[in-house]
């Protein structure tokens, strides 16, 4: 059986963690109220990706399903949670 809830993971490595901190604080408070149990939301430990070329990093990072959000703001992931929500309903 298809997994029908979307799996948030907020990068918790010290990066993503200095550039975003509020985040998992604010998807913590948003996400439950919004989509119930729809919603597995985690933190996790650095994905490698802010150990690139800092000009080319854009932490935070998080993870949604299996895409990853590069300056990720709550606005954004809210967002992506939306399109595969809507994406697993059809
Ligand atoms: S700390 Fe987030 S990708 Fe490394």
């Amino acid at each position: 059986m298809e997994n029908k809830k979307v799996k948030v993971e907020v990068c918790h490595g010290a990066s993503c963690f200095v550039a975003g901190s509020k985040i998992m604080q604010e998807l913590s408070e948003i996400v439950p109220k919004k989509y119930g149990n729809k919603i597995e939301l985690e933190t996790c430990n650095c994905l490698g990706l802010c150990s690139i070329h800092w000009e080319k990093r854009k932490a935070p990072y998080v993870k949604v399903d299996a895409d990853v959000i590069n300056e990720a703001t709550t606005e954004k992931v809210l967002n992506i949670i939306d399109e595969k929500l809507t994406a697993k309903a059809t």
